[in-house]
C-alpha cells in the first residue's frame, strides 16, 4: 500500500500559490481526478496484495436442535485467500477532508475448517470438514486524510467501512443435515468478522503508509552541491476534483552554509490548470530556478578556464594579431587560455512561452609565457541566453542559445583595444565553446521530487509568466518499489 500514497505525496506540486506566499511555497502540484483514479488503482492493488491471506479468529457456538439436543460447533482456520476489486467499480475523489476511495462489487474467497460434536445416548457424535465461502457484493470505503506535521505529511484513515451483501457457503463432505444449521449459525459471524478484518487491515495499511511517508527524504539532490528543500508548507488542499500540495521547493547549498533568501514572488495570480486530461500538474516558480542558479554560483561552479578547444589555433596570440595587435606585439605566437568567471548569480526569467537568463561574467585573457600564466586583459561580458525546457524522465532538461551580448574592457596590461574588433571572435567563442558547455550541464537536468518507482509520461510544459507548469501522466514500475502481486486478481482499466 505504501508506495501508492507516497506518490500522492511526493509528486510534489510545484504550484506557486500566490495566495500563500507568506508560507514560501515555490512548488505546488495538483493531482487531478485522473491522477487520483490512477493512485486509487495502485493503492487498492497494493493494499489487497498486502493483506491476503488474512487469518480470522476461531468462532464457536452451541445451538439446541430438537431431537438431537445441544450441538457444539466451531469454525477454525478461517482464511481470506483472495480479494477481487474491479478498477471500473471503484472510485477515488477528493472530499472535504481527504481522498475518498470507494470500491463496490468486490468479492472475496474464504476457506475454513468446520466441526461439530454432540452427545447422543452414551456416545459423542462428531464430524468435521472443510468449507469454502464466496463473498460477493462487498463494498469497501475509506477516507485518507493528510495533514502537514513539521513540514512532512501525516497520513491517517478517518473513515473506513466494509459491508457485505451476499455470502455463499459451500461445504464438502457428507454433512447435508448440518448445512442449514451451520449457515444459520455462522453466516452473520463470518460476515461481521470479514468486515472487521478488512476494516482493520485498511487502517493498518494506512499506518504503514504513514511511517513510510515520514521516512521520505525531505531533500532532492542536485549534483552533490545543492538539494531541493522538499518541506511541505501547509496542509494539502482538498478540492472537489483535485488535491493540491505545497512545498518549499527552493534549492539550498549542501553545505548549508548559505541559506537562500528567496526572491520576491510577484503578487499576480493566475488560473492554475488542473484539467483532468493529465493526472498531475506541477508548477515551479521562477524562484526555484533562481535558487538552483544561486547555489551553483555560490559553490563556485561557474568558473571555467578554457585551454583546449577543437581548433587549437584559436588559443594562440597569432590568431588575434589583427584583432588585438598590441597583444601579438608583446607576446608573439604564444599560447593563450581564457578564464571565464560568472560574477553574479545568473537571474532566470520566465516570460510567457520563454525562459532566459542574463549572465554577467569576466573574461580574462591569459598568455602562457613559458610555464607562466600571465593575465593580460579582462573583459566584462554580459550575455543574454534564452532556451526551452522539456521533461525527460523525472527531470527538467533545458537547452540554451545565445541571444545577445555586450563587451566592456575592464582592465588591460597591453593598452586599450577596441571591443568592436573582437566582437566576432568572442561571438564564435561563446557560441561554439561556451553555450555547448552550458548545454552539456543543463542536459543533466533538474530533478523533480517524484517518488522512486514513478515516472512522468507524456509530459508537456506550459510557461505562463514567471512559472513553468508541467502537465503529465504517471507510470508506476511495480518491480522497482513493490512486491509482486500474488494471490489476487486485479482488473485494471489502464
Ligand atoms: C489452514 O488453512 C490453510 C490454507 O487454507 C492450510 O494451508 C492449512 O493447512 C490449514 N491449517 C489447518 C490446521 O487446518
Ligand atoms: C476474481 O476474478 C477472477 C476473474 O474475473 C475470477 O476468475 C476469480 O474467481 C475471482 N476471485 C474471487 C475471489 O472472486
Ligand atoms: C526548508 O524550508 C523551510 C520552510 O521554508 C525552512 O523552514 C527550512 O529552514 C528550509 N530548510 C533549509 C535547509 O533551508
Ligand atoms: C601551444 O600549444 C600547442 C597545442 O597545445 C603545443 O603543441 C605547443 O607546443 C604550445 N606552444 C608553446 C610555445 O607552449
Ligand atoms: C580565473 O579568474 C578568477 C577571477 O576572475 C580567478 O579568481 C581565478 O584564479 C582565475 N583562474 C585561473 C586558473 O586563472
Ligand atoms: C617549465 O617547466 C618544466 C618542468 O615543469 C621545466 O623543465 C622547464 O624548464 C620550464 N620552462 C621554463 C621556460 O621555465
Ligand atoms: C522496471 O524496473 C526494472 C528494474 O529497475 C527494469 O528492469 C524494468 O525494465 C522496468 N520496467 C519498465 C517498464 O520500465
Amino acid at each position: 500500500m505504501a508506495p501508492l500514497l507516497l506518490f500522492l505525496l511526493v509528486s510534489v506540486s510545484l504550484l506557486p500559490h500566490r495566495s500563500i506566499s507568506e508560507s514560501d511555497s515555490y512548488i505546488s502540484s495538483t493531482i487531478t481526478t485522473k491522477g487520483l483514479s490512477f493512485a486509487k488503482d495502485l493503492l487498492i492493488s497494493q493494499a489487497v496484495d498486502s493483506f491476503v491471506p488474512i487469518r480470522l479468529p476461531v468462532i464457536e457456538k452451541s445451538v439446541r436442535i430438537p431431537f438431537v439436543g445441544e450441538v457444539h460447533m466451531k469454525v477454525s482456520n478461517v482464511t481470506i485467500e483472495a480479494v477481487n476489486v474491479s478498477a471500473s467499480d471503484s472510485r477515488a475523489a477528493a472530499g472535504e477532508s481527504g481522498i475518498v476511495v470507494v470500491a463496490s462489487g468486490a468479492s472475496a474467497k474464504l476457506n475454513l475448517k468446520w466441526s461439530y460434536w454432540y452427545d447422543s445416548w452414551f456416545v459423542t457424535v462428531s464430524d468435521e470438514g472443510l468449507a469454502s465461502v464466496q463473498v460477493e457484493g462487498m463494498e469497501i470505503g475509506f477516507t485518507i486524510s493528510m495533514k502537514n506535521e513539521n513540514g512532512a505529511l501525516k497520513t491517517f484513515v478517518t473513515e473506513c467501512g466494509c459491508y457485505i451483501t451476499d455470502l455463499a457457503i459451500t461445504m464438502d463432505g457428507d454433512a447435508s443435515w448440518f448445512y442449514q444449521i451451520f449457515v444459520d449459525g455462522f453466516q452473520d459471524h463470518i460476515t461481521s468478522s470479514v468486515e472487521s478484518a478488512i476494516t482493520q487491515k485498511i487502517t493498518e495499511g494506512a499506518e504503514k503508509l504513514d511511517s513510510l511517508l515520514q521516512s521520505l527524504p525531505k531533500e532532492v539532490n542536485l549534483d552533490d552541491v545543492a538539494f531541493m528543500n522538499v518541506t511541505f508548507m501547509k496542509d494539502p488542499l482538498f478540492k472537489s476534483s483535485s488535491v493540491d500540495f505545497y512545498i518549499n521547493g527552493l534549492f539550498v547549498s549542501s553545505e548549508r552554509a548559505h541559506v537562500n533568501k528567496a526572491c520576491q514572488v510577484s503578487a499576480e495570480d493566475s488560473v492554475f490548470l488542473s484539467d483532468a486530461s493529465k493526472m498531475l500538474w506541477i508548477s515551479l516558480d521562477e524562484a526555484v530556478f533562481n535558487s538552483a542558479s544561486d547555489v551553483l554560483f555560490q559553490a563556485g561552479l561557474m568558473n571555467w578556464v578554457v585551454n583546449e578547444v577543437p581548433e587549437q589555433f584559436f588559443l594562440n596570440t597569432k590568431t588575434w594579431r589583427f584583432l588585438i595587435p598590441k597583444l601579438y606585439k608583446k607576446y608573439p605566437n604564444e599560447n593563450m587560455t581564457l578564464n571565464i568567471s560568472v560574477t553574479s548569480s545568473p537571474s532566470v526569467m520566465i516570460g510567457v512561452g520563454n525562459i532566459g537568463a542574463t549572465v554577467n561574467s569576466d573574461l580574462i585573457i591569459n598568455v602562457l609565457d613559458g610555464n607562466k600564466t600571465v593575465p593580460v586583459a579582462c573583459i566584462a561580458v554580459v550575455a543574454t541566453v534564452s532556451g526551452y525546457v522539456v521533461v525527460i524522465g523525472n527531470e527538467i532538461v533545458a537547452k540554451s542559445e545565445l541571444d545577445d551580448f555586450s563587451l566592456v574592457l575592464k582592465w588591460s596590461n597591453i593598452g586599450n583595444f577596441h571591443m568592436s574588433l573582437i566582437r566576432g571572435a568572442v561571438r564564435t567563442f561563446l557560441k561554439t565553446i561556451c553555450i555547448p558547455y552550458l548545454n552539456s550541464y543543463l542536459r543533466r537536468g533538474i530533478p523533480l521530487p517524484i517518488i522512486h518507482g514513478f515516472t512522468l509520461e507524456g509530459a508537456y510544459i506550459l510557461m505562463p509568466n514567471s512559472r513553468v507548469i508541467i502537465g503529465s501522466d504517471v507510470t508506476y514500475n511495480n518491480s522497482i518499489a513493490a512486491p509482486k502481486i500474488r494471490s489476487f486478481v486485479y482488473r485494471s482499466k489502464y
